[in-house]
């Protein structure tokens, strides 16, 4: 083993930071030995030192000053895991180019800058790891930079969201509306106090903006990316869906095209054969698609304490060896700027609408009429209830690939229409 112990500073002493703290401290021979160097926690930044923490910790290891982890030249890797944007963009950055390695838990941060900061990082020698931003204690980062690396990655689809998974979960197997499901997420602990980051789809949004950018190594930002909540979605929905043989989940998926890729975050019915259609409650998964390997499924927890500090620890101990040894064991990323985003109107895709209509004649030649005039074609076509008291009835149609254009603009014609009440629900067929 090396004799020199390696420092480490922590910002983040919350769900994550006390499991990553705790295992260093509790399990702290077994990682020096697997690191090849005593690994040492030397100070710990937070908002208030003062706090209760869930995990015995010596109070001299905390602080709320920022420059006594940053301006420390003994620590030699700072782990990240306190969230937001800023400041902790400007600490992640003065790390760097103070010459720390970096580890960090934030996919917000890294999605709207990693490719800047580890091209910084690459410049000043040091490295950036991030196993943690995305699919908490999933391995999928090291997959994509070690394992996969033979790989023309084709595409990669993903339920990547816990909170919404959990929420659809419980709206198809009770019943229960979409703000029942949330209250039950929160007391269970599966949503935060105010779940809009997950429920609007943004959390989806960053983690494929960081799986996009490196599965082809390009800067995917989460701007770029087509995003749908979950809002909208009845009970009735997923009842009508199981009829079809059809899952609703919160999908996220991007597929490489010539010269450009498809990147979407929005709810989608899903054959109930694929392995995405089966991530129960809180999971994740993520399906991806090499040319050498071809389909590759990796699930597991997404989020959590310690799922995720066993990622970020993974990380300390992977980049600790290559430190010590004075070798870069993994290949560093090179992001190719002239690649972009379709459009969301470009990209093919299937439909379903579930449309409320007068019960009367000519209808549906009404409605058939708009879909063909738009170049969308219809693959099923089906009556469900009828209500005798204000004689209206539910139609479902199901449409075969087109453009998102032309459906959307199916969609909003078919809402103008004189027997239409309203077109309730519109989810892509995925
Ligand atoms: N929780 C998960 O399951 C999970 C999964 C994957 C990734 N992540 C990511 O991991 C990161 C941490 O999440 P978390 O759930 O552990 O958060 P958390 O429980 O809210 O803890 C945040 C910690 O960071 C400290 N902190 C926040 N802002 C700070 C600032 N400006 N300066 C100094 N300290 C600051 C807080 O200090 P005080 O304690 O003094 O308030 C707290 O200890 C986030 O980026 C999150 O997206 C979390």
């Amino acid at each position: 083993m090396n004799s020199r112990p390696l420092n480490v500073g922590l910002i983040g002493l919350g769900t994550v930071g006390s499991q990553v703290a705790e295992r260093m401290v509790s399990w702290g021979p077994q990682l020096s030995r697997r690191a090849g160097v005593e690994l040492c926690l030397k100070r710990v930044l937070v908002r208030d030192p003062a706090k209760r923490r869930s995990i015995e910790i010596s109070s001299d290891l905390l602080t709320s000053k920022p420059s006594d982890l940053l301006d420390d030249p003994a620590i030699e890797v700072l782990i990240e895991v306190a969230g937001g944007d800023e400041p902790i963009r400007s600490y992640i950055e003065q790390a760097i180019r103070a010459g720390k390695h970096v580890i960090t838990a934030n996919k917000v941060v890294m999605a709207k800058h990693g490719p800047e900061l580890l091209d910084q990082a690459a410049e000043r020698n040091v490295d950036v790891y991030f196993e943690a931003a995305v699919g908490g204690g999933i391995p999928l980062i090291s997959t994509f930079r070690m394992d996969l690396q033979a790989n023309r990655i084709e595409r990669v689809s993903a339920v990547i969201n816990g909170t919404t998974n959990y929420v659809l979960g419980r709206m198809s197997s009770a019943g229960i509306s979409m703000h029942d499901a949330v209250r039950e997420a929160q007391d269970a602990g599966y949503a935060e106090a105010d779940p809009t980051d997950d429920v609007e789809g943004f959390d989806a949004t960053y983690k494929l903006a960081i799986l996009a950018s490196i599965a082809y190594e390009i800067k995917v930002r989460p701007a770029e990316i087509y995003r749908e909540g979950i809002n909208g979605i009845e009970p009735v929905d997923f009842r009508y869906a199981r009829e079809l043989g059809y899952a609703i989940k919160l999908i996220a998926h991007t597929q490489r095209h010539p010269g450009r890729v498809e990147a979407r975050v929005h709810p989608a019915m899903i054959s109930l054969d694929h392995p995405l259609a089966r991530v129960e409650g809180a999971e994740n998964a993520v399906f991806v698609e090499g040319d050498l390997v071809g389909q590759v499924l990796l699930v597991g927890q997404g989020a959590g304490g310690r799922p995720t500090a066993s990622a970020v620890v993974g990380d300390l101990i992977d980049l600790a060896r290559s430190i010590r040894r004075g070798v870069q064991s993994r290949p560093s990323f090179s992001f190719d700027d002239r690649i972009g985003v379709i459009p969301i109107g470009e990209v093919k895709t299937r439909a379903y609408y579930r449309i409320r209509v007068d019960d009367k004649a000519g209808v549906l030649a009404a409605i058939g009429q708009v879909f063909a005039e738009e170049g969308v074609s219809i693959s099923s076509f089906i009556q469900k209830d009828a209500w005798s008291h204000d004689q209206t009835a539910e139609l479902v149609v199901l449409t075969h690939p087109s453009l998102d254009a032309s459906l959307q603009k199916a969609r909003e014609r078919m809402a103008g229409l004189e027997a239409v009440r309203t077109v309730s629900s519109f989810l892509r067929v995925f």
